[in-house]
């Protein structure tokens, strides 16, 4: 059985928290795209770890893939091995050669860029990264290790970006990169060809998918998405896996709906209603620590989700921040122009969204959770099977169904 694990809303849906509690049973967790954009948090042991490029299993003993869909900012990487190591794990990993490179000149594009463009990006220098990989003169993990290639890609990238750096940082960057690349040296591998051969060989795979299924490319809320493909179709390229090896898909939503940056959010919150959803639910990126706006369930972009990433089960997070709800409002449907419509189209900005109040619940036993998880499972055609009510792991509950 190999998992794909999908955010179904707009990233921080607590993916980090469910591959936690699931990776027990798999023997290898791979993430395949993004990169420190992503902001997954765990408890461990009474302690928060915040995982940002290694797959959230490693906690949990697991061997950690790093794929060639990834942009992989090594500094950033050789960090989150050393924290682990602070934590008495020395985590066991695989990184692709063929992974993307993050450097401090992808950084200051995406400031540089972002503060034109205006969505509010993470400033990880990812969306640059991306666009080095599409213009064919992206760094690539191997190259981390030949001080020729590297210095070539670092003129070529200041050149062809018009970036303000002379001589010296382009020396200085190289030389920070080959340090970094005698750390990150012993974890490459030609993933594709070893994770192909792991499967082969019996062992299961947790696919941690990152952002969520409105910051994709593609199908995401354009141009106020990020720089890859978040949702399934994102694990047989950032991996080189075939599908016919993807046994299922959890999709992970909140029982609300929460977003970072810029762009349409049909059910937002705004004044105090929103700033009691915002500390109930402590709401506050895990990357930028930016307050995260917020709204509440969203129906139509449930349904699109599940339909695009082929949802076969769902985990229901952040269900006791609704606990002294009342009422639950869920958007059930746009109203666009006269029309009503079931899923949001390319044009989402200009629609409403039409409310069913439902009766809240105080406890994970509660009717009430009961009667607003049927209607989850009726509109997504997929079936609940985790429910989250904390941020620690022992605050879920395999449904019964
Ligand atoms: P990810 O990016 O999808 O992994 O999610 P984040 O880690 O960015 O954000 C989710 C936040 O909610 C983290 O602070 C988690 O510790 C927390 N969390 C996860 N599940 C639950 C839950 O069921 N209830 C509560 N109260 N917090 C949760
Ligand atoms: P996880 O994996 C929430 C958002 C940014 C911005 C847009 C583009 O923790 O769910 P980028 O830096 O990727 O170019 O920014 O995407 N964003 C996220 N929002 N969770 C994430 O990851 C995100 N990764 C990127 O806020 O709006
Ligand atoms: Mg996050």
């Amino acid at each position: 059985m190999n998992l794909a694990v999908i955010g179904l809303q707009f990233g921080d849906e607590g993916k980090g928290k469910i591959v936690d509690f699931l990776a027990e049973r798999f023997d290898i967790v791979a993430r395949f795209s993004g990169g420190s954009n992503a902001g997954h948090t765990v408890i461990h042991e009474g302690r928060e770890v915040k995982f940002h490029l290694l797959p959230s299993g490693v906690l949990r003993g697991k061997i950690g893939v790093l794929g060639n869909g990834m942009v992989i900012d090594p500094v950033k990487f050789r960090e989150e091995v050393e924290l682990l190591r602070d934590l008495g794990i020395d985590p066991d990993l695989r990184v692709s050669r063929r992974a993307h490179v993050v450097t401090e000149f992808h950084r200051i594009l995406d400031t540089r860029d972002d503060e034109i463009i205006g969505i509010g990006t993470t400033r990880q220098g990812i969306g640059p990264a991306y666009v080095a990989k599409y213009r064919r003169i992206g760094i690539r993990a191997q190259d981390l290790l030949s001080e020729d290639t590297m210095e070539k890609k670092l003129r070529m990238l200041a050149r062809l970006f018009n970036l303000d750096v002379g001589e010296a940082e382009i020396r200085e960057e190289k030389k920070k990169l080959l340090e970094q690349g005698k750390f990150i040296k012993n974890y490459l591998e030609d993933v594709e060809i070893w994770l192909n051969q792991a499967m082969d060989s019996g062992r299961s795979v947790l696919f941690e998918g990152s952002q969520g299924t409105f910051l994709d490319v593609d199908f995401g809320t354009y141009p106020f998405v990020t720089s890859s493909s978040t949702t399934v179709g994102g694990i047989l390229t950032g991996l080189g896996v075939p599908p016919s090896k993807i046994s299922g898909v959890l999709g992970i939503t909140k029982a609300y709906t929460t977003r970072v940056g810029s762009g349409p959010f049909p059910t937002e919150l705004q004044g105090e209603e929103a700033e009691i959803l915002r500390d109930k639910g402590h709401e506050y990126g895990a990357t930028t620590g930016r307050p995260r706006r917020v709204g509440y369930l969203d129906l139509p972009l449930l349904r699109y989700a599940s339909m695009i990433n082929g949802v076969t089960e769902i985990a229901l997070t952040k269900l006791d921040v609704l606990y002294s709800f009342g009422k639950v409002p869920v958007a059930t449907k746009y109203a666009c122009g006269g029309e009503e419509y079931l899923y949001p189209s390319a044009s989402i900005d200009e629609c409403k969204p039409v409310y069913e109040y439902l009766d809240g619940w105080t406890s994970i036993g509660d009717e009430n959770l009961e009667k607003f998880i049927s209607i989850i499972e009726r509109e997504t055609g997929a079936k609940v099977t985790i429910l989250s009510y904390g941020p620690e792991r022992e605050a879920t509950a395999l449904r019964q169904l």
